[in-house]
This record gives structure tokens, C-alpha cells and sequence, in this order.
């Protein structure tokens, strides 16, 4: 694993990965699967593939005569991802592996899926490379990164509350995560060869499990807590219900809360 990949999770924190951050995936899955028209029988990889959100959704779309590669460096994740896939044939195959240094043959895939991975990617360019190099001519690249938090309003003030508890360094390395924006990602694929690229913004409504139980369920499933957690329960505890009371407008009676996310969805071609 290279230091310098972001979003690295721990432990067993890849297992409250895949539990408390499928309610804020979910509604894009579709949207990213749909914008490359996945076929029967496609070819696929899905880099940066974490738990297997979209792994899972693309094997159950490209069918038995299609394949799906997922790829992820760190390996925590693809533990969780092995674990959740179905037993299906052919099944996901799951790889260890960098974005900017992929393990496999040139123009081999008809698509490439990489959900909020990219903007985590230490080399973007270098990526993007690599997915031209292994992407068949015509073949398609899908792939989202968050918005600017200010679009996303649990995200926003999931950002006050590490800035308020968290340390400096994990507050900006939140804020890098919101900083991918149109022009550099139109920039990376004109700079890895891919054409037609196309970047706009999605929104979905993500409805929450009720909102003080999932928080801190949430809270301990992304890398800027670390110094929370590290310090003890009461300190992810103490943050999370400041995030519930900065949220509590969007509350409804039975404890759920409803928010728009928005991401950026960028395609290109090969
Ligand atoms: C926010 S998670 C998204 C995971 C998954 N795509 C999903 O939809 O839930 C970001 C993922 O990017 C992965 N990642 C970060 N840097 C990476 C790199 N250089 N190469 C491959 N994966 C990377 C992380 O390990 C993590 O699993």
C-alpha cells in the first residue's frame, strides 16, 4: 500500500465500511452502471473497488457470459469484498493492486467502473493511464468523485465536526477528498488518450437508517476519525452527536433522515 493513497482504512474498519457507507452508495450505483450502457457479456473491472458495491451490481449485469475484475490496493477491503460476493459463475475475481499500476493485459476490458476512488488515487494521470492501456478500443470508462461538500450537507457538516475534533492534518486530507473537479478530470483523460470525455453533476436523495444510530456507525467507517477512535469510544461518541445535532433538521419522526449527495460522474472513451 502506498502511503500516499487516501481513504485507507484499518482493522475492522473496511467490515463498518461495507455496513454504514452502502446507504450513501446505493442511489449512484445504478447512475454509474446505466451512463456505460453495461451490456451482457462486457468485460469489467472495477478499480478503487473497496467493498464491491459496484463489483456486485455489475457481475449481476454483464451475467453469466460477461466478467467482472475488481481492483482495490487495499487489502482489508478486498477481504470484506471476497467475503460479500455471490457465489455466482464466473465469479468476481478479486486483485490487490494500485490504480497506476495494474496487473493485467492490455485491452482487455470493455468498461471500467471506479466509484469515489479517484480522487484518492495519488497519480491521477498515471491511472487514467493505465485504464486506457487496459481498456479495448471503443471501450468505456464510468467513474464518480464527491462534489464539493458544500453540495452535500452531511458531508459539510461531517467537515465542521473533524475540524472541530479531529487533527488539522485529517481535516484537510477530508477536504482533498471534495477537491477533484471537472476540468482536472477532463484534463486527466485528453492526457491519457481517452475522447468524448464528459463530466456533470448527479444528485441523489440518500435516506439514512435512523440518524443516532448510523452516525456513529458511519463515523467509525472513514479514515478521518482515526485520532477519534484512537482516543476511545467516548470521543467518537461525543463527535457523532455533535454531527446528530448539526443535522437534526433533517430529521423525520421516526429517527431517518433524508439528504441530497452530489457527485461529479465523468466518461470517456477509448
Ligand atoms: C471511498 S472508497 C470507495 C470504494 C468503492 N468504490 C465503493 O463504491 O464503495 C475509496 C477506495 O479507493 C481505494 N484506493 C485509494 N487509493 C487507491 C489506489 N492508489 N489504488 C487503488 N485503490 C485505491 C481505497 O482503498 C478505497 O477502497
Amino acid at each position: 500500500m502506498t502511503d500516499e493513497s487516501g481513504f485507507q482504512l484499518q482493522g475492522s474498519a473496511p467490515g463498518r465500511y461495507e455496513q454504514f457507507a452502502a446507504p450513501i452508495m446505493a442511489p449512484f450505483i445504478e447512475a454509474v452502471l446505466d451512463t456505460v450502457d453495461l451490456f451482457p457479456g462486457a468485460q469489467v473491472l472495477d478499480l478503487a473497488c473497496g467493498t464491491g458495491f459496484v463489483a456486485r451490481a455489475a457481475a449481476a449485469r454483464v451475467g453469466p457470459t460477461g466478467h467482472v475484475c475488481a481492483a482495490d490496493i487495499n487489502e482489508g477491503m478486498l477481504r470484506i469484498a471476497a467475503a460479500k460476493a455471490p457465489r455466482m459463475y464466473p465469479d468476481i475475481e478479486f486483485t490487490q493492486a494500485p490504480a497506476d499500476s495494474l496487473p493485467f493485459e492490455e485491452a482487455v476490458f470493455d468498461v471500467v467502473l471506479c466509484q469515489q476512488g479517484a480522487q484518492f488515487f495519488p497519480d491521477l494521470d498515471a491511472a487514467l493511464k493505465e485504464v486506457a492501456r487496459v481498456l479495448r478500443p471503443g471501450g468505456r470508462i464510468a467513474l464518480t468523485a464527491w462534489a464539493p461538500k458544500e453540495r452535500s450537507p452531511y458531508f459539510d457538516a461531517q467537515y465542521r465536526v473533524i475540524e472541530e475534533y479531529g487533527t488539522p492534518e485529517e481535516a484537510a486530507s477530508l477536504r482533498q477528498a471534495f477537491s477533484c473537479t471537472a476540468d482536472r478530470l477532463a484534463a486527466a483523460f485528453l492526457a491519457a488518450g481517452l475522447r468524448d470525455g464528459t463530466v456533470h453533476l448527479v444528485t441523489r436523495n440518500v435516506v439514512t437508517p435512523p440518524l443516532n444510530d448510523w452516525v456513529p456507525g458511519q463515523m467509525s467507517a472513514i479514515p478521518w476519525t482515526r485520532s477519534l477512535q484512537e482516543a476511545g469510544p467516548k470521543a467518537l461518541a461525543r463527535a457523532s452527536r455533535t454531527l446528530c445535532d448539526l443535522l437534526v433538521n433533517h430529521k423525520a419522526p421516526d429517527g431517518t433522515a433524508t439528504f441530497p449527495f452530489t457527485t461529479l460522474l465523468a466518461t470517456a472513451t477509448r
